[in-house]
């Protein structure tokens, strides 16, 4: 059995006092860590406070993203060593927005996947098609390619530690929700190349999460889809009360 995982991506929301109030207010109720992984990705900004106000917490704390370097002249980034001094645990990669406005690029994801496993990292890797691929039927071929070009070069127990977030670009921020159906067929798609790729028993550990306007009123039901092993939220992780209930659907 796969543990779910729900993670909230808060984006560039929040300042500082909002996201301290949040995690003062859900700390104490998160599910156990036997049950459900509970994750809040926050700005960079944030990282070394909440890591130190969730500490002892079943509440884990993620980046965004990061370079994949350890140090370097690169003004403005945040590096995996950086992230992993200061107990910083997920790591989102290649989600559409950095792939859209940031140029990154799947041999970019793929380095920064290597660098969070020699951090001591977990990746939430971000895969997914725009609305015209899938129109044109073009959605496992997208996703299939990304998923492949991520996990490159990763051990078999790298892969089966990677999480996988499925999330159809066309869904995001828009309140167009993939249905659990399609979901789960894509998931499926998903866990069938990490099985070319890394055998069996990779493709039954590895997790998938949806991500696309999930929220407190959907998420039981893409849960409950075979593929389907945990949500990356966006929206509905800002308010706390809302982040709770997402996190009980899976506990
Ligand atoms: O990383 C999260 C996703 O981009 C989904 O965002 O839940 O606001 O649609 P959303």
């Amino acid at each position: 059995m796969r543990k779910p995982i729900i993670a909230g991506n808060w984006k560039m929301f929040k300042h500082l006092s909002d996201a301290v109030e949040f995690v003062e207010a859900v700390k104490s109720s998160i599910p156990n860590k036997e049950k459900v992984d509970s994750v809040i990705c926050a700005p960079a900004l944030f990282l070394p406070t909440l890591v130190e106000q969730a500490k002892g917490s079943n509440l884990a704390i993620g980046a965004q993203t990061m370079h994949f370097e350890k140090e370097g002249a690169f003004t403005g980034e945040v590096s995996p060593s950086q992230l992993s001094d200061i107990a910083v645990s997920y790591v989102v990669l290649g989600h559409s927005e950095r792939r859209e406005y940031y140029n990154e690029t799947d041999a970019a994801v793929n380095k920064k996947t290597q660098a969070a496993f020699e951090y001591n990292l977990t990746p939430i890797v971000c895969v997914g098609e725009t609305l015209e691929e899938r129109e044109a039927g073009n959605t496992v071929a997208k996703v299939a390619g990304q998923v492949r070009a991520a996990l490159e070069g990763l051990s078999t127990e790298q892969v089966k530690q990677t999480v996988i977030a499925y999330e159809p670009i066309w869904a995001i921020g828009t309140g167009k929700t993939a249905t659990a159906e399609d979901a789960n067929e894509v998931c499926g798609a998903v866990r069938a190349t990490v099985q070319e790729i890394a055998g069996p028993d990779a493709a039954a550990a590895i997790r998938i999460q949806y991500g696309g306007s999930v929220k407190p009123e959907n998420i039981v039901e893409l849960l409950s889809m075979e593929h389907i092993d945990g949500a990356l939220v966006g929206g509905a992780s800002l308010q706390s009360d809302s982040y709770l209930r997402l996190l009980e659907a899976g506990a």
